[in-house]
């Protein structure tokens, strides 16, 4: 049976390591190389075929939104905008948006997540198919940055936010498939220290009281989480130097929709 998708970005949160820019600009309109940084994780949603999407922002900061990215018309979708009252955590997104989700499936994207590659829209193909809940682990060299996945015999182990101590090279990417019958499970989410509801205690307890599969992005692919001004320059040369070797562009909404 096809399951229905919508698509939720998450581009609140203060951006306080980008500051001060980000004291008077919310962090994914600021430019990566020739584009907002919401083009990024916007065009995989539209690569993804998702046609009803949801930008969860600050309340004073949707207008810059709208601007940009209007009623997503010109993509040919629907996009609608919700305000985050507090960067009460990613699992908080799924919390604010159970109206606008409604009976679907959700395909959860961070706003500051720059992924792309060649056959991106197979990869993820499975979301309209699958019965499980999934993550979408990378390999990096500095997993402590981000939430860490281990795995023991090729099947979840376990998922910690920002391990101090090594536990694995595998990182859970900020993209996620949620199956609308785990929605539930944010019930069971408390504040954790830094008083946020962790997307990774969310991930946790699907794994351990539902179904939670993984899809390994394998080499080829790039991804990268812009928040600081060191990956926003390296990310924004990476995209500058493969569009200028091959004259096309790299997520541009635009022209993924066409
Ligand atoms: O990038 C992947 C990582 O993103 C994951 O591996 C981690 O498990 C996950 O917690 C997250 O870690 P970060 O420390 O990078 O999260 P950050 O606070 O930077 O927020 C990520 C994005 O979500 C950013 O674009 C802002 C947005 N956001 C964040 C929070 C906490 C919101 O829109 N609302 C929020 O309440």
């Amino acid at each position: 049976m096809k399951n229905n998708v919508c698509g939720i970005i998450m581009a609140g949160g203060k951006g306080t390591r980008l500051s001060p820019i980000t004291n008077s600009a919310n962090k994914h309109i600021l430019p990566v190389y020739n584009k907002p940084m919401i083009y990024y994780p916007l065009s995989v949603l539209l690569l993804n075929k998702i046609k009803k999407i949801l930008v969860i922002t600050n309340k004073n900061e949707i207008n810059s939104f709208k601007k940009i990215l209007g009623n997503g018309s010109r993509f040919g979708v629907k996009i609608s905008y919700k305000a985050q009252t507090h960067a009460n955590g990613i699992t908080d997104g799924l919390i604010i948006s159970k109206k606008f989700i409604n009976n679907d499936d959700v395909f959860l994207i961070l706003g500051d997540n720059i992924m792309f590659g060649s056959g991106m829209s197979e990869f993820f193909n499975h979301i309209w198919e699958t019965d499980n809940s999934t993550i979408y682990p990378y390999i990096v060299s500095d997993p402590e940055r981000s939430g860490v996945v281990v795995f023991k015999k090729n099947k979840i182990d376990k998922i910690v936010e920002k391990p101090k101590k090594f536990i694995s090279e595998w990182i859970v990417t900020g993209l996620y498939f949620i199956k609308n019958f785990d929605l539930q499970l944010t019930d069971l989410i408390q504040p954790s220290k830094r008083n946020e509801l962790e997307i990774t205690d969310f991930l946790s307890n699907i794994n351990k009281y539902s179904n939670l599969s993984f899809k390994k992005i394998g080499r080829g692919y790039s991804w990268n989480d812009v928040g600081t001004f060191e990956s926003l320059i390296e990310c924004a040369n990476l995209i500058y130097n493969i569009e200028k070797k091959q004259g096309l562009e790299i997520s541009s909404p635009d022209e993924v929709a066409y």
